[in-house]
């Protein structure tokens, strides 16, 4: 047996039976796993069978208002999924005649709909032959093959949505789908995984290496960095603005700015900048990674670091450049100034 044959044989002899699978409706499913993306199965069972109960279609989710469905989403938590829901009920009661589409890559244009709960409907309600992978199924995979990449990263995702897809080839993708689900959350658990019981522990390359407590990897999350900064404004005679581009690598990779450097939390604070620049405004700028504490000073052009890297523009030329967004916040802050 290959490993699709073998995840469906194990289902059908220990997979969970659960309100939600023994349906084929598409509306059902969907409702289904959005509220399990809030909560654990038990809780979600209760909530499934409230919102069934008060909203047995798509075309009651669409009648409805907005308050009552949120009403019935109380205590779940992240409100936005209840109103993408009842949005997206709206569009296929309204636009679509009632009808949900058939495939994965139609249903994730519905709004909320994401990769994960398209694939999830498409496989469960039409059987689209695609794997759906949620944190359950990632940490399977992770250990099955072996691989160290960290899970929590974009490119892995779409690497073992690749290889989960040539998994299910041949095999009947609800059973395998929840079958490689209930594998993860009751044999392949995160801490006490049971490996002895696990129908793939022959070819688990974890289980052969002695990985499976290091298996899954997850990348720990940067911690968040304040950066503190003096940026100028350097005018020439001509009244032109000294700009340079940055290099490829890194941060505003090849973007345009001013001049810049960092300096120490005690510097900017204390306003004295290093070349005697005029301080003109300073402004916080928050990026994913890092906090950025600008200081914007003006300095004469005799006073500028690097000089033979700057390029003198003229301010209508400043849209021409494409500058990194905090810089044009300055441009558009020292426009107001006069
Ligand atoms: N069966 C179908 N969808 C599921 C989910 N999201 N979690 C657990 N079991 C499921």
């Amino acid at each position: 047996m290959n490993i699709g044959q073998e995840i469906v044989h194990w289902y059908q002899q220990h997979g969970r039976e659960l309100p939600w699978r023994d349906t084929r409706e598409p509306y059902r499913i969907w409702i289904s796993e959005v509220i399990l993306q809030q909560t654990r199965i038990e809780q979600g069972i209760a909530y499934f069978y409230r919102f069934i109960e008060r909203f047995p279609d798509v075309n009651s989710l669409a009648a409805a208002d907005q308050d009552e469905v949120l009403k019935y989403w109380e205590g779940l938590g992240y409100y936005s999924r209840a109103r993408n829901l009842h949005h997206a009920a709206k569009t296929i009661a309204y636009d679509l005649d009632g009808k949900f589409p058939a495939h994965h890559t139609e249903l994730i244009k519905l709004k909320g709909i994401g990769p994960y709960t398209a694939r999830a409907v498409g496989s469960f309600a039409f059987d689209n032959p695609v794997g759906v992978i949620d944190g359950n199924v990632l940490r399977v995979m992770a250990r099955y093959l072996g691989d160290p990449s960290p899970i929590n990263q974009p490119a892995t995702r779409t690497r073992f949505q690749k290889v989960i897809d040539q998994w299910v080839e041949g095999v009947d993708s609800r059973l395998f789908n929840f079958g490689i689900m209930d594998l993860g959350s009751t044999v392949c658990t995160p801490t006490q995984p049971g490996c002895l019981i696990c129908p793939l522990v022959e070819n688990c390359e974890a289980y052969k290496k002695g990985l499976i407590q290091t298996l899954p990897f997850k990348e720990k999350k940067l911690k968040r960095k304040t950066q503190y900064l003096h940026f100028y404004l350097v005018t020439n005679s001509a009244g032109q603005i000294a700009i340079r581009q940055r290099p490829e690598e890194g941060i505003w990779g090849g973007l345009w700015e001013i001049p810049n450097e960092e300096v120490s939390r005690e510097t900017w604070n204390s306003k004295q900048d290093p070349h005697e620049g005029d301080w003109v405004m300073k402004f916080k700028h928050v990026l994913t990674h890092r906090d950025m504490m600008i200081s914007v000073y003006e300095l004469p052009e005799d006073q500028v670091p690097e000089y033979q890297h700057l390029k003198f523009i003229s301010r209508q030329e400043i849209p021409i450049f494409a500058f990194a967004k905090a810089v044009l916040k300055i441009f558009d802050q020292w426009q107001q100034m006069g």
